[in-house]
């Protein structure tokens, strides 16, 4: 190896860079360690004090070990105490702040861009639609190249939605509708094709679930995914233990992402140790490969070069900051993100809405009854101890669930308006806004639960069928 860093190496992306200067580091300890020649672990030290420089002109940033480059910062190692407030990966939420994950700092982290008015009022431009209120109200708050996608839709040029599930259990909750409300919205009115992928190998793979079981949610998970009104003439819902068998396409582009992605990498983006079984460690390739228009020659006519965009929470992000690092090496378009906060749990916004704690969720199956109870019992207040305290007072809209839920489901502005100014000066109690709240879900719940019984076997059967969908491509 050459002392100075050669012209390969300046090819190299961000992420393969950190992973060459961590290598080259690794060497130098073990020649040390080894006792080897001077001249030869003088010659490591220069090169990996090369790689360094590069790294830092490439980045902007110091190289750090352990520490992938800011724009794929996946895990928290907790290496600042600021930073140990907040964790965010696809499998923990956790903060210590009552308002929530601080999402403002996490665009920071993760290298996105904040979704500003200005890109709100673009959006409104292009589709000449009022804003869906999750974008009036900062509830998908953060982006990567939407602003491209936006361009190519005005140049009439066509893209597709990608969004997906991981079939954990038959119910799903309140929160994973969050992004599939959306995704409908963005169908809509962009009127686009949509990809919704159910990792039920994913599930398998994690859960303590067989595969038949896996593959049963996933098609439950489907009727409740089809209940939210996407268009069966636009939409492509898929198992990957179904599909990934079927389509060369789609197997390929797993194949490709494999080989530009090491284990390393792997580590350091999700966390895996090298007891993680194998299936875990590949398994990001899997979620990244419906990012790319050749995994559905059927929908795409073949073509490997429409645009995608994908909404989800945040939460899903670490396997798109890898996918949009890998996308140009496998001569690929980047695809792009809308990124969503959290649904809290009801105890508090500390951590997100999850199907494993029964109690901390509303479920998409919950009678009326058991969500009143829920929202009575367990939603967390941000009112006062007595009464008297609270006229007094006032409440805390930033750190009362019920009030969260409100900006999420509630559609009218104004209302909303008027409850945080009656909470906050005192004049509501939190009975009263649990109330609302009640009042808000149960019919929205119950309309959700009577589109499902909708849902046939064979409605399910068509959605998840690979075919053409009504687009020219
Ligand atoms: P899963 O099943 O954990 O979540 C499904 C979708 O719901 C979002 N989500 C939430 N949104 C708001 N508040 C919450 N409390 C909340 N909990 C979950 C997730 O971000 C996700 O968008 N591996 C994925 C499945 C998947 C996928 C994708 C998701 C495959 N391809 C492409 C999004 C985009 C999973 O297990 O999601």
């Amino acid at each position: 190896m050459a002392d100075s860093p050669n012209c390969d190496l300046k090819s190299l992306s961000p992420l393969q860079l950190f992973e060459r200067v961590t290598e080259q580091g690794e060497k130098v300890r073990a020649l040390k360690a080894g006792k080897a020649p001077k001249d030869e672990i003088e010659a490591a030290v220069r090169m990996l004090l090369s790689l360094k420089l590069l790294y830092k002109t490439t980045t902007g940033q110091d190289y750090q070990a352990g520490l992938p480059p800011r724009d794929l910062v996946l895990i928290n190692n907790g290496t600042s105490k600021e930073e140990d407030e907040d964790f965010v990966d696809p499998w923990t939420v956790q903060t210590s702040n009552a308002k929530g994950v601080d999402y403002d700092k996490l665009i920071v982290r993760f290298g996105s861009s904040k979704i500003d008015t200005d890109l709100i009022n673009r959006i409104e431009r292009a589709t000449g639609q009022k804003p869906h209120r999750f974008l009036r109200r900062g509830i998908f708050f953060s982006h990567r190249d939407m602003d491209q996608i936006l361009d190519a839709y005005e140049n009439k040029k066509s893209f597709y939605l990608y969004t997906g599930r991981g079939p954990s259990s038959q119910a799903m909750h309140v929160g994973h509708l969050i992004p599939f409300i959306f995704t409908k919205w963005l169908q809509e009115v962009f009127d686009v094709p949509l990809v919704v992928q159910l990792t039920d190998d994913e599930k398998y793979l994690w859960k303590d679930l067989t595969i038949e079981k896996s593959y049963e949610y996933a098609r439950e998970n489907a009727k409740d995914i089809i209940a939210c009104g996407f268009d069966i003439n636009k939409t492509f819902i898929f198992s990957d233990l179904d599909y990934l068998g079927t389509s060369t396409g789609f197997y390929k582009n797993i194949v490709k992402v494999q080989k530009h992605v090491t284990f390393n990498q792997v580590k350091g983006i999700f966390g895996f140790t090298d007891s993680d079984c194998i299936g875990k460690i590949s398994f990001p390739a899997i979620q990244a490969a419906p990012s790319f228009s050749s995994s559905f020659p059927q929908i795409f006519n073949g073509k490997d070069n429409i645009q995608c965009l994908i909404p989800c929470a945040i939460d899903q992000d670490p396997y798109f900051r890898m996918t949009r690092d890998v996308a140009p090496r496998i001569g690929q378009p980047k695809p792009a993100l809308l990124h969503s906060v959290f649904f809290p749990a009801l105890q508090g916004a500390q951590t997100k809405m999850s199907a494993s704690d029964p109690n901390s969720s509303i479920f998409l199956t919950d009678t009326p009854k058991q969500i009143k109870t829920k929202i009575n019992k367990h939603a967390f207040s941000g009112g006062r101890d007595t009464v008297e305290e609270h006229r007094k007072y006032g409440g805390n809209c930033d750190v009362d669930v019920s009030f969260m839920y409100l900006t999420f489901f509630l559609e009218d502005d104004d209302r909303l308006e008027q409850l945080k100014q009656a909470y906050t000066s005192g004049e509501l109690l939190t009975g009263e806004l649990k109330k609302v709240l009640i009042e808000t879900l149960q019919p929205l719940i119950a309309a959700h639960q009577e589109r499902r019984k909708q849902v046939t076997d064979e409605m399910v059967k068509q959605f998840m069928t690979p075919r053409k969908l009504a687009f020219e491509f």
